[in-house]
């Protein structure tokens, strides 16, 4: 049994078109793969704790020093608590709009509590950076105003999609499939057939799975 986590990075809602299409995705899949269990994680209702002067501080505590106090523990536990919840998944789904040519704040603070030593990934003198998330999948679900896709001449001003790929890979995650819903700023009739079209993609990628 597979467990697909989606984290859904847009306050949009209803009218979001990466949860739209994530959605889309997450249907399919259940469909092809109704053995499979799902579990939504929403970035703008979950509670965060500070990644603050204080936060590292009881890392340093807890991991290095080994003087923590219960406070400092109790501090770390809860950024852990939120990492392992993620590293539980076997399969990603994540639902990014680019904000300022990047990821919504929100989902960079998800990824700056989740990107734990020890948790997801780990470093040693004798080899180096390793990824501890080795053999999982991410499938991206991206939305813009304009459009970054392969061959367009904005294309090297993305760094949404880079970003995302990177950070997976650093934890050892294979970027599965990537769709794009752009460009949305657009004509209402165009509009309908890019969301249309990437709506299709999306459910293809899910049962191909
Ligand atoms: C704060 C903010 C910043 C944005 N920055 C960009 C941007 O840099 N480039 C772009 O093409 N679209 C940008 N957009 C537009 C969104 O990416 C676009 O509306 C997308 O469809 C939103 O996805 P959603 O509907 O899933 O929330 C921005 C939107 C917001 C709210």
């Amino acid at each position: 049994m597979t467990h697909v986590l989606h984290i859904g990075a847009s306050p949009g809602g209803a009218d979001s078109r990466s949860l739209a299409l994530a959605d889309a995705f997450l249907d399919a899949w259940r469909e092809a793969h109704p053995e499979d269990t799902q579990e939504t994680v929403d970035v703008w209702n979950l509670e965060l704790p500070e990644f603050d002067a204080s936060m590292i501080a009881a890392k340093f505590a807890v991991l290095r020093a080994q003087n923590a106090t219960a406070g400092q523990r109790a501090q770390w536990e809860r950024a852990v608590r939120v990492s392992q919840q993620f590293n539980r998944a076997d399969v990603y789904v994540f639902s990014v709009p680019m904000w300022n040519y990047g990821l919504p704040y929100r989902l960079k603070h998800y990824i700056d509590i989740v990107t734990l030593p020890g948790q997801n990934w780990r470093w040693s003198r004798d080899e180096g950076y390793q990824p501890l998330l080795g053999g999982k999948r991410a499938f991206l679900m991206y939305s813009s105003a304009g459009d970054f896709s392969e061959g367009a001449v904005t294309q090297y001003e993305d760094f949404q999609k880079p970003y995302m790929r990177q950070w997976l890979r650093f934890l050892g995650i294979e970027t599965a499939g990537e769709i794009a819903l752009a460009p949305t700023l657009t004509d209402p009739e165009n509009l309908a057939r890019v969301k249309e079209d990437a709506i299709g993609r999306a459910r293809r990628l899910a049962v191909q799975g």
